[in-house]
């Protein structure tokens, strides 16, 4: 016979045992809001007096509307990452712009600062809308349950752990829910030892049975990134460019390049023309682009009509070269 399912387990498990945290006395949307960008990024005890200073001081979106930038960095001062602040801000001029808090999670999204978790928490705790939030520690959560070794960095997994955290929730009451997945996640379900012993919904863990829950989530590293300096030239006769193609096979085959700058010794009435950044894959190119001119075409470098670029592969760094320097 089976017995109640997850979520039940669940929010019978947070009823009993949640932390009573002040943001977690309200339904109001504001207040709601307020403590979700705060709790972004910084620990629940650090956010309580912040909290409770920031809506003394500024108790609705109109009051936060009408305060001045400096009034509320000042009150946020101590947290951290202050674009949060500033977006919170510009987010209640418009609010108190329009009358009233926006109600549904895509007009939520809109607001400035306000990403997927933030936006569905908002949603579900303020006005009770069925969607899951998926942050950090609910991620972790999901891919223990699920014994789901992909990695969480990458947009595909997290799309495919949102449509898992959906296909969990409680829609009569999301916001019990979403509220207890992230409880669990932050008292339980802990990122290096898990507490399965006590953990309400260990039955329903994947990672448990399997013993993994330990090694989970994963989480790949990014590759670091390589700088790269260099200095192209766009060097024009007669309306045309000077040019170079690479060989058929390897990197870019076939594409037309500009000359580096160091290979034109010869070049003459060079200026600075610009400078731009580019990158592909792990690598960061910075680049600055000179214009100068020549009498002759030194070997390997061909002259093309500009009217004939738009007809032939050119690589991304000469086009954003060639645009700095309009003819
Ligand atoms: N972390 C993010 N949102 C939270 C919330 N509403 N309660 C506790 N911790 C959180």
């Amino acid at each position: 016979m089976n017995g109640p399912g997850f979520a039940t387990v669940l929010k019978r498990w947070y009823t009993n045992n949640f932390r009573d945290l002040p943001w977690r006395r309200t339904r109001d949307p504001y207040a709601i809001w307020v403590s979700e960008i705060m709790l972004q990024q910084t620990r629940v005890e650090t956010v309580i007096p912040y909290y409770e200073r920031f809506l003394a001081r500024f108790p609705d979106v109109a009051a936060l509307a009408r305060a001045c930038e400096a009034d509320v960095l000042s009150a946020w001062s101590g947290l951290g990452y202050y674009s949060r602040a500033r977006n919170l801000r510009r987010a209640a001029c418009q609010i108190a712009s329009t009358g009233s808090f926006p109600r549904g999670y895509e007009s939520i999204l809109a607001l400035p600062g306000i990403g997927a978790y933030t936006a569905a928490a908002v949603a579900s705790i303020a006005f009770g809308e069925p969607r899951a939030a998926v942050d950090g520690n609910v991620l972790r959560v999901l891919s223990r349950i699920g014994n789901d070794s992909s990695d969480i960095g990458s947009t595909a997994s997290k799309a495919a752990f949102q449509s898992q955290a959906d296909r969990l929730l409680d829609r009569k009451d999301p916001a019990t829910f979403n509220q207890a997945m992230m409880e669990l996640g932050a008292t339980v379900c802990l990122p290096r030892s898990p507490l399965c012993l006590l953990c309400p919904v260990s039955s329903f863990c994947e990672g448990r049975k399997q013993g993994t829950a330990n090694q989970l989530p994963v989480k790949l590293r990014k590759a670091a990134i390589d700088e790269v300096k260099m200095t192209v030239a766009v060097v024009e006769s007669a309306g045309r460019i000077l040019m170079w193609k690479r060989e058929s096979r390897g990197m870019m085959a076939g594409f037309w390049e500009l000359p580096e700058a160091g290979l034109l010794s010869a070049l003459k009435e060079r200026r600075a023309a610009g400078a731009f950044t580019h990158t592909i894959m792990n690598r960061r190119y910075r680049v600055q682009v000179i214009a100068g001119r020549l009498g002759k075409a030194p070997p390997r470098f061909q002259w093309i009509a500009l009217e004939n670029i738009s007809a032939i592969p050119v690589s991304t760094i000469a086009r954003k070269a060639l645009a700095k320097c309009p003819s």
